[in-house]
């Protein structure tokens, strides 16, 4: 079952709810690791990087259990702080534990957090903020230690918004020996999320969505009984597949304030977006129109995990656009799949794009590289014309929960293969 069969030409029609954030489940389950008392997290996405980080949690001695809405966790005996094995490089995401082991337990030995196929993912802005705090790094065989015997507040300016510096900042900052001061931090939602999951466990944190927050050192956390908030990429993702196949569809519980500018460039490409009680509601257009440029930027900018799907919709828009990725320097692996599919996009440098709109995509067998680029072939294979294979599908199925499953509740033609 590691492929996703589509036949292609149905306009979505219909709602589909849409699950919890993973980029917010994640560094709130790391976050759990600061008490040693139960916190209970509901609305986790049932996705493998989650069922990874929970193996992590237990692989450190926590007492983790899924229950009916959520995930009950423990970790009063958590023993070490040495994470080793496949999960620790495979997943991007653990890196959050860093800071979250050091304020738990002031020592950390892992694995070098590997890169993938979008970037090189450096950790450079983590270890030197974290080394502010008085944490010493060390190399050994390729392992990377990191001790303080004690971590100290500090005034910290980012000079690049890292989601996950900011992030490890916060976590260890939250139990630290006077007060932090972040300043460039990252903004995204899922940043806010975990501010929001501390506060409830007792921290003291200000400035919660801004790029200057505070953070109270010198606190004692207890448990916490928190929700995950809907995950503005999953929702983005199905409204560029309604962009794509001129569909009407009801987002529910998609968070509109995170989404101002996916919906405002989906306006542009000829869609109605209307804030409902429910969720977003878009209708498009028959046919998306092209708009001139489309740039990723830092939240609250367009986001660079939708900039795929984007470029997939405007695969067979009215004109041409040109598209910047300014986060990552190779997230655009999906360019030749969609040209096999018969789409005309022209590689102009690492950073950019140039797509003309073609009449219509083809059906054919493709290959998911990355879990944002796998989803946007999903898409491509929805508006194309025929029948299309995605392989390698659990790249997707780190960051969606059911997407055969949702989609074929909004009336797609398409199975797990
Ligand atoms: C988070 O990754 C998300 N992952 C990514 O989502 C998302 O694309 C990214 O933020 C940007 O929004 C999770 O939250 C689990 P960064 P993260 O640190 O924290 C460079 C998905 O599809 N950088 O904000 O790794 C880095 O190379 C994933 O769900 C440094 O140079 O992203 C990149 O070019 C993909 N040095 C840029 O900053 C550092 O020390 C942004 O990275 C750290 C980052």
């Amino acid at each position: 079952m590691d492929s996703i069969q589509i036949h292609g030409g149905v306009a979505l029609q219909g709602k589909v709810r849409i699950q919890g954030s993973k980029n917010a489940a994640l560094p709130i389950l790391a976050g759990t690791l600061l008490t040693k008392e139960t916190s209970y997290i509901r609305n986790c996405p049932k996705i493998s990087d989650v069922y990874g980080m929970i193996n992590l949690l237990k692989s450190l001695g926590c007492h983790v259990s899924w229950e009916e809405s959520g995930i009950r966790v423990n970790a009063k005996d958590i023993c070490k702080g040495e994470m080793q094995g496949e999960a620790i490089t495979g997943m991007r995401s653990s890196l959050c534990l860093l800071g979250a082991l050091l304020g738990r337990c002031g020592e950390v030995v892992m694995e070098y957090p590997g890169g993938c196929v979008i970037g090189e993912r450096p950790i450079d802005l983590h270890l030197s903020a974290l080394s502010k705090m008085g944490v010493v790094f060390t190399e050994e065989q390729g392992f990377i230690r990191a001790a303080a015997k004690q971590l100290n507040g500090a005034h910290i300016k980012l000079p690049m918004a890292s989601v996950g510096a900011t992030e490890n900042i916060i976590l260890a900052a939250v139990t630290a020996q006077g007060d932090t001061l972040l300043e460039g931090a990252a903004r995204e939602p899922e940043v806010a999320a975990l501010c929001r999951f501390l506060n409830c466990c007792g921290a003291v944190i200000e400035g919660i969505g801004s790029s200057r927050l505070r953070v109270k050192g010198n606190r004692t956390l207890h448990g916490g009984d928190f929700t995950v908030p809907a995950d503005r990429i999953v929702a983005g993702t199905y409204l560029f597949a309604a962009v794509a196949t001129g569909g009407s569809v009801l987002l529910e519980e998609a968070p509109y304030s995170q989404m101002e500018a996916v919906l405002h460039v989906a306006e542009r490409m000829g869609a109605q977006c209307i804030a409902a009680r429910e969720g977003v509601y878009v209708q498009a257009a028959k046919r998306p129109g092209a708009i001139p440029c489309l740039r990723t930027a830092p939240y609250p900018g367009f986001p660079t995990d939708l900039q795929s799907m984007a470029l997939v919709a405007l695969t067979t828009a009215k004109g041409q656009c040109r598209i910047e990725e300014t986060i990552f320097e190779n997230r655009f692996r999906v360019v030749e799949p969609l040209r096999k599919m018969g789409a005309d996009i022209q590689i102009c440098d690492a950073h950019s794009v140039i797509v003309k709109g073609v009449e219509r995509l083809h059906g054919k067998a493709v290959e998911a590289k990355e879990l944002r680029g796998g989803a946007a072939l999903v898409l491509a294979g929805l508006m194309a014309e025929g029948e299309s294979v995605v392989s390698d599908c659990k790249y997707i199925y780190r960051g969606y929960e059911n997407i055969c499953k949702d989609l074929r509740e909004l009336g797609a033609r398409i199975v797990s293969v």
